[in-house]
């Protein structure tokens, strides 16, 4: 019934959809064949009677430990097997349902082309994972990890994409339509699902791959400290390519640590954090060279529940104007000649990060910090901001340990 009523509706407005988008055009004496495209795109966007069908299958969620245990190298062959059928049931259910919750968007957003792009983008997975064949052999097994590689590769823009539909439509919505509680429950949806379906999808081509101390995805013996050497080695590159000069990292507490961990959502916070320290220290201290920048210092702790990381840097603080909008999708104190596409330093990102993430040219989007606390969320843990205006600010990312007796989180 409510199926029924949800296509009435899907098909109203998807000829209402239409009809503006035909009438706005003809009006300016545009109605070309991009503009037909464009009204067809829009139609499609609310008029999906198979997947609204499949997104009403509930998701399957597995735990970290489903995953480690079962990826045994003994049994390698028969986990791939296992491992492609269920994500050949699970990933169009999950693609379904995130295609489903671009309609809750407001009828603006469904005439926005980048995010008729992501949209689009989306129902041509979904038609590519729901209709490959039944999984049987091994052969099958080598086809589909193909074909989750090619959509991997497909999918590395959404991020900046999203960035950039919502940042054009907000322009044209008043604050009651697009409030930052809308924007968040749909980015962070969109986000945390997207890096499930990815952790899920890299694992499973991981597993063919048999690195050393790696199950796939899961790293066995994760030392934090070396990845955050590897990011800072990464962003200080960034930095002084950027501002000619970089701060010091220092890192003190529990740097022998280590422990079966996941470095996907891991990586790309820690980035994020540490770009945005090294930019207020430099910003902050712009006439201080080399040895006079303040160090950021960044503490591990790690014990039998979690492992907290706090990066402290003396950038000089968030502002009280704005510290309720930096975790705000979208907020962004970067001006316009460091959050364009010509920026170095979002080229630079986009090369080298290779996290779940894949953005490109992210610089400026205000995506950095809501992005890596909706991660940290999804992942069991917490992103907290600590400002001391006029001096510096600390962020405390904790995140759970995958742990066997309770469950920390699931994919
Ligand atoms: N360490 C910090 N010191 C001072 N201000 C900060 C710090 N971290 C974040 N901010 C403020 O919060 C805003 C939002 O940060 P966020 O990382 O989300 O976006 P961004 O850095 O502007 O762009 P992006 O991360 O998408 O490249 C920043 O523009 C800045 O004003
Ligand atoms: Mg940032």
């Amino acid at each position: 019934m409510a199926g029924t009523r949800l296509s009435h509706w899907s098909r109203n407005l998807a000829r209402a959809q239409e009809k503006l988008c035909i009438s706005q055009l003809r009006n300016k004496h545009e109605y070309s064949q991009e503009a037909r495209e464009r009204a067809r795109a829009v139609a499609a966007y609310y008029n999906q009677s198979e997947i609204e069908h499949v997104a009403e299958q509930k998701s399957v969620r597995l735990t970290p430990w489903m995953i480690l245990y079962s990826g045994d190298s003994h049994h390698l062959d028969k986990y791939l097997l296992k491992s492609a059928q269920y994500l050949h049931k699970e990933l169009p259910v999950r693609v379904a349902h995130r295609i489903k919750s671009f309609h809750g968007l407001p009828f603006i957003m469904g005439c926005n082309p980048v995010i008729l792009r992501v949209h689009d983008l989306y129902i041509q997975s979904f038609k590519q994972l729901h209709n490959f064949q039944a999984i049987k052999t091994a052969e099958d097994v080598k086809e589909y990890a193909v074909l989750l590689e090619r959509l991997l590769d497909d999918h590395s823009t959404v991020i900046k994409d999203l960035a950039t539909g919502f940042r054009q439509c907000h322009k044209h919505l008043n604050e009651e339509m697009l409030g930052a509680h809308m924007a968040r429950k749909f980015l962070d949806r969109m986000l945390s699902s997207r890096l499930a379906i990815r952790m899920l999808a890299m694992h499973h081509i991981l597993l063919h791959r048999k690195e050393e101390d790696h199950i796939g995805m899961i790293h066995t013996k994760f030392y934090p400290a070396k990845s955050i050497e590897k990011f800072t080695n990464f962003t200080t590159k960034m930095c002084e390519y950027e501002y000619g000069k970089a701060p010091k990292v220092r890192m003190c507490g529990h740097i022998q640590a280590h422990f079966p961990y996941i470095p996907i959502p891991f990586d790309y916070i820690i980035c994020e954090l540490l770009k945005n320290a090294m930019r207020f220290s430099v910003e902050h201290h712009s006439s201080s060279y080399g040895n006079g920048l303040p160090d950021i210092i960044v503490t591990i702790v790690n014990n039998h529940q979690d492992f907290i990381i706090k990066i402290s840097d003396r950038g000089g603080g968030i502002p009280h104007e704005v510290i309720d909008k930096v975790l705000e999708y979208n907020f962004t104190t970067a001006n316009e000649t460091t959050n364009s596409e010509s920026n170095p330093m979002g080229d630079m990102m986009s090369m080298a990060n290779q996290g779940p993430n894949g953005n490109s040219k992210m610089h400026g989007h205000g995506f950095g910090l809501p992005m890596s606390r909706c991660y940290a969320e999804y992942m069991g843990g917490s992103l907290v901001v600590q400002s001391m205006q006029g001096y510096g600010t600390d962020v405390y990312l904790r995140l759970k340990r995958i742990d066997l007796q309770s469950e920390s989180f699931r994919f």
